[in-house]
């Protein structure tokens, strides 16, 4: 897709790979929506790419309508919505360990809200023969986060669900793309995050590098997005030797494990 003059709406805009994404979107000509909780962050956002910010709640499907009203509101229609808001909890101790309330919390914001963003745009999208729906899911949505079934659970479905929307609505017109980055370095790393300019470990990226990836995989209209693109070998060997892939997962467990039990995001980023 030409991103010239599009309207974008981003959720999960105001820091991370959201802003680097408003960014790179405006550079390319787009309109930008800047959304997220964190309104004020948002704004900053929005005013520094020459577009507007919405606080919206994704796990709210009445905030989700009220953000897509508002950007048709300001500019007409929305051609690009990118469900980018995302967060972490690492399960506080076996696999089943995580509370309910976060198995939920993950679902809402890392499934239903790209549900509710699709169906409240797809019948606009497909009375106009053209729209495009991104979802920022992860590599974990193809492989796992260790330490994070519920994590990893939710991006999977994330992946399946934009399957489902390629697979029902390419040929009315309907561009679908998911992005599965691993490491970037942004917040939900926690205190893995770099806050240097230099030495960044092998594969972890800088917001600016993902977003880069992601211009062009929407400009290529490329399905799978892959900013560290190893991710598609690994996948390879979990579908062909599943038992093998599982072997090394369960060794990296073992290496990234903290002195508390836990395992550490630090070690993982700086392993050999
Ligand atoms: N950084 C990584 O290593 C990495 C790797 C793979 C996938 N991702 C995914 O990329 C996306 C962006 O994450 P990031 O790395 O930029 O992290 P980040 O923490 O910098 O940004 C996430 C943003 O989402 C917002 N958010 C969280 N819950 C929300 C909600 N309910 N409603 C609206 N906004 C909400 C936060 O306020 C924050 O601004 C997420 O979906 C994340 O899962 C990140």
């Amino acid at each position: 897709m030409d991103l010239n003059n599009k309207t974008a709406v981003i959720t999960g805009g105001a820091g991370g790979i959201g802003s680097a994404l408003a960014r790179a979107l405006a550079k390319q000509g787009a309109k930008v929506v800047v959304s997220d909780l964190n309104l004020e962050a948002a704004q900053k956002v929005a005013d520094e790419v020459g577009g507007i910010a919405v606080a919206c709640d994704v796990t709210d499907e009445a905030q989700i309508k009220a953000l897509i009203v508002a950007a048709e509101k300001a500019y007409n229609q929305v051609d690009i919505f990118i469900s980018n808001a995302g967060f972490a909890a690492a399960e506080p101790d076996h696999a089943a360990s995580a509370s309910n309330e976060i198995w939920q919390l993950n679902w809402d914001v890392h499934v239903m809200a790209h549900v509710y963003a699709s169906r409240e745009l797809l019948p606009k999208m497909i009375k106009r023969g053209d729209g495009y729906l991104v979802n920022v899911a992860s590599a974990a949505g193809l492989l796992a986060q260790i330490s994070d079934a519920a994590y990893s659970a939710t991006k999977h479905a994330a992946v399946s669900l934009a399957d489902s929307l390629n697979i029902a609505h390419t040929d009315q017109g309907i561009k679908v793309s998911v992005v599965c980055p691993q490491y970037v370095n942004t917040d939900i790393i926690g205190d893995a995050k770099r806050t240097d300019d230099q030495d960044f470990p092998a594969g972890l990226l800088t917001p600016e590098q993902c977003a880069d990836v992601v211009i062009k995989g929407l400009q290529d209209e490329t399905f799978l997005i892959l900013p560290h693109p190893e991710v598609a070998d690994y996948a390879v060997l979990r579908a062909t030797d599943p038992n093998r892939w599982l072997g090394g997962m369960r060794r990296l467990r073992q290496h990234i494990m903290g002195d508390d039990g836990r395992v550490d995001l630090k070690r993982m980023l700086m392993r050999e």
